[in-house]
């Protein structure tokens, strides 16, 4: 098995050892339903490879994307709400909403954001991280997570924001750089931080491109499909050029995660 399949592996297996919320089970099954369908784990796969291509513990890095993706997974119910996006299904299933209905769906949401901080707080869920280690990647996450990162991006979207790019930079590209600025973290190379927070923000923006592409949405409906695949390719290639020049090569591992990003429009 390739390196990638392994680490989506561990990635599940990760998730549902930590996974262990408690309060009513309506509320657990909700919080679960999104959490463990069959989303790609793009997040905490790219926190996993930059953390290896850095000399990083895996195991570590794993447990930060965990958190992430449940935030990710929180985002996604409130994304799909009536007073958000208003959509009845993902990932070819019923959303969240429709199914537990809405103050459930809204609940679930809110549980899932506070529950990736208790996993992100117990340091026992680390191996090789001091306290103050844990604290800063508390502060990376919650940050970019934020009215200044995902959720400020979301309030651009739906208040028809005119510049996608800004819109794209906070809704998505703000917790792909939480991704690798992460894995910066676990790697112990904070010196690196504002490089792969550079990175990630590339990554995010090539993500949500090729999102919309795919969606016929954002910037595809703004810029007309041709020129939206062109504005893909370039990211796609810059963000090459910047992976080469912060890890001195092209760590394959990082460049068969971009190739999935970005080949799934091509
Ligand atoms: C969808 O994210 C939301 C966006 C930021 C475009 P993903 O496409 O990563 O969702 P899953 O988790 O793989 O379904
Ligand atoms: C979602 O963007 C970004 C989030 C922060 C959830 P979209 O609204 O384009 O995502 P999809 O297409 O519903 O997955
Ligand atoms: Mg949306
Ligand atoms: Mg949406
Ligand atoms: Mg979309």
């Amino acid at each position: 098995m390739d390196k990638i399949s392994l680490w989506k592996e561990r990635i599940e297996k990760r998730l549902r050892e930590l996974f262990n919320p408690p309060g009513p089970e309506i509320l657990r099954e909700a919080m679960s339903y999104y959490l463990f369908q069959q989303g790609k784990r793009i997040r905490p796969l790219f926190t996993v490879a930059v953390a290896s291509a850095l000399g990083g513990n895996e195991e570590d890095a794993i447990t930060a994307g965990c958190a992430i993706e449940i935030i990710h997974n929180y985002s996604l119910i409130h994304d799909d709400l009536p007073a958000m996006d208003n959509d009845q299904f993902r990932r070819g299933l019923p959303t969240c909403h429709v199914k537990y209905g809405e103050s459930i769906a809204i609940l679930a949401g809110d549980a899932l954001l506070n529950y990736a901080f208790e996993v992100l707080s117990d340091v026992r869920n680390f191996r090789t991280l001091s306290e103050s280690e844990v604290l800063k990647l508390i502060s990376v996450i919650a940050g970019k997570s934020g009215a200044g990162g995902m959720v400020g991006g979301q309030v651009l979207d739906i208040t028809g924001e005119k510049d996608l790019e800004r819109v794209n930079l906070l809704k998505t590209a703000a917790l792909f750089e939480a991704c690798f600025m992460s894995a910066g973290v676990v790697s112990k190379r904070s010196d690196l931080l504002p490089n792969l927070e550079q990175a990630g923000r590339m990554v995010g923006l090539l993500f949500q491109i090729t999102d919309d592409i795919l969606d016929r949405d954002g910037l595809c409906e703004i810029l007309g499909e041709r020129d939206a695949r062109d504005k893909a390719k370039r990211i796609y290639e810059e963000t090459l050029t910047i992976l080469r020049d912060l890890f001195g090569k092209e760590p394959p591992e990082l460049k068969k995660l971009l190739d999935k990003v970005y080949l799934r429009i091509t």
